[in-house]
């Protein structure tokens, strides 16, 4: 009895031994508090999520937030630390000064999901294969030269949009241009894509559309990472993943049928990124093997990347110019004047278009296409501006707010093209008041592309066709809310009258 009392009290003393000394090795070696960016009071358990559910978006909560808490904001998105940057001086600091620390992508579950855990461009680690796969991407895919050879896929799928435009405008009926648009720009990169236009082609848009819902980030699954819990109970992720996988089966159908049709003979390499992946495939020329696996995410990055992103913005750019008259009159009459007497409109002149060029950049301004661009991650702890960034912080910067700040553009909230008039400010990643394309090693790779899709159809919007609203409903009516999401693409459908004014080419 007595022996076991004994074995119990030193079971009992060696566990309290263990225990303190753990306090005091955590005491002793206690790390330095760090000084974090300031930001909102938390909550247990949600952290700074209460002050972002309420809001209409998680952009525009966090420009409040950022109003209060200055230009570098400390959040914790459940068990997510992360930083808010909402200055161009900030976003300099993150993405020129440090840009190599800053050069890793935040993976979420839902996005672990959606890019192939991480094994695509656009979310892969910082590190020699997102480098080799980006000179793919740099180099042969969206190259000037490679989106010049594009034109006539441009040209042809601009003519099929206005010849179903003329269509409605002769029979006096309004069309839902936003969904016009978002087919044009769709079919165009089918075809950028793969070469021909695809059977599969409603299937695959079907489940992308499905996949970008579940991005805002807000899932449970997203919010506790090291719950098991939680990833059972989130649902974003799980639901990616059924469509990823059938985006995966259609990728890898095509590149059977494409490998087929090139072995025949029947298909030349090059034109199509599909082509140029099996060109590298079969030359073993990259450093790294292009397996169809790769081949499968790259493609898939190319539309998921660029599809979305470009079609919202030719939205915005006809609904600003629809509310703003003054706009409108003045980049349709640059256009008319500049291909008077020719019924289609190529891509030897858009060069000369200055006012719609003006009117893109507008666009890209007051409705940034990624408000928060795609959240960053650090990786190794660092200082920016005073304060300690530590290693794991995940980084959105809010391009949408710094692009509507006053303090760096007059009347913000309005549409003005005319700003860009005396300025040489532009979106290539040096303005850092402007970087709707991102900047530093991580930049948008696919600007010539996304622009030359949509400076040929904008030309001919406006050329071909005057606009008229429906009756009863005043430009300051046209809806400008954005729709949750990674891409701010417009919340309703911009619902418009054709008139024909220069009947398009049959
Ligand atoms: C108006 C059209 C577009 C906008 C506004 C846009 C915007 C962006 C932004 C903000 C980023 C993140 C940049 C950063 O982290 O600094 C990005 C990355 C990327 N974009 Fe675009 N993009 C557009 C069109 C395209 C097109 C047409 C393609 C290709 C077909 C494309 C492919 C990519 C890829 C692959 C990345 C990831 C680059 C990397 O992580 O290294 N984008 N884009």
């Amino acid at each position: 009895m007595e022996a076991n009392k004994l074995l119990v009290l030193s079971v009992v003393s060696v566990l309290l031994l263990v225990a303190l000394c753990k306090l005091i090795k955590s005491l002793l070696v206690a790390k330095p508090k760090l000084k974090l960016p300031p930001g909102p009071w938390t909550l247990p358990v949600i952290g700074s999520l209460h002050h972002l559910v309420a809001s209409p978006s998680i952009h525009g909560a966090m420009r409040g937030l950022a109003q209060k808490h200055g230009p570098l904001m400390t959040l914790r998105l459940g068990e997510v630390p992360a930083m808010v940057v909402s200055s161009p001086e900030a976003a300099r600091e993150v993405m020129k000064t440090h840009d190599v620390l800053f050069a890793d992508r935040f993976l979420n579950a839902t996005f672990s999901a959606l890019t192939f855990d991480g094994n695509d461009v656009a979310f892969a680690p910082y590190g020699e294969r997102w480098r080799q796969l980006r000179k793919i991407c740099v180099l042969e895919l969206l190259s000037a030269a490679r989106v010049r050879s594009f034109r006539r896929i441009r040209e042809e799928e601009v003519a099929r949009l206005l010849t179903s435009l003329a269509a409605s405008a002769s029979a006096a009926d309004a069309v839902d241009l936003s969904k016009m648009i978002a087919r044009f720009i769709n079919d165009a990169f089918v075809r950028e894509s793969i070469g021909s236009r695809c059977k599969y082609q409603d299937e695959y848009l079907d489940a992308l559309g499905t996949a970008l819902q579940h991005t805002v980030g807000l899932d449970l699954a997203d919010l506790f990472p090291s719950s098991r819990l939680m990833q059972a109970l989130g649902t974003a992720p799980r639901t990616v993943l059924v469509c990823r996988n059938r985006m995966q089966r259609i990728l890898e159908q095509i590149i059977e049928e494409k490998t087929e049709a090139m072995d025949a003979g029947g298909e030349g390499a090059g034109e199509s990124f599909v082509g140029v992946l099996l060109r590298l495939q079969k030359e073993r020329s990259t450093p790294i093997p292009i397996t169809n696996d790769t081949m499968v995410a790259v493609l898939f990055d190319m539309f998921a990347a660029g599809s979305e992103t470009s079609s919202t913005t030719l939205n915005w750019c006809m609904t600003e110019l629809v509310r703003s008259p003054a706009a409108m009159a003045r980049a349709q009459s640059e256009v008319r004047d500049t291909f008077k007497g020719k019924n289609t409109i190529t891509e030897d002149d858009i060069e000369g278009l200055s006012y719609l060029k003006l009117v893109i950049k507008e666009a890209l301004r007051l409705h940034t296409p990624a408000p928060l661009l795609v959240p960053r991650m650090c990786r190794e702890a660092c200082r920016i501006m005073g304060y300690d960034v530590p290693k794991g912080m995940v980084v959105f910067v809010n391009m949408w707010a710094i692009c509507r700040d006053p303090k760096y553009w007059d009347d913000p909230e309005e549409f003005r093209p005319e700003r860009f008039e005396s300025t040489d400010i532009d979106y290539k990643g040096t303005h850092f008041e402007f970087l709707p394309f991102g900047a530093g090693r991580r930049i948008c790779p696919g600007i010539n592309l996304g622009l030359g899709n949509i400076e040929l159809a904008l030309a001919s919007l406006l050329y071909h066709f005057d606009w008229k609203l429906p009756d009863g409903i005043e430009p300051q009516d046209v809806d400008v809310r954005e729709a949750p999401g990674i891409v701010a693409s417009k919340k309703t459908s911009l619902v418009l009258h054709p008139i024909t004014r220069i009947p398009p080419a049959k």
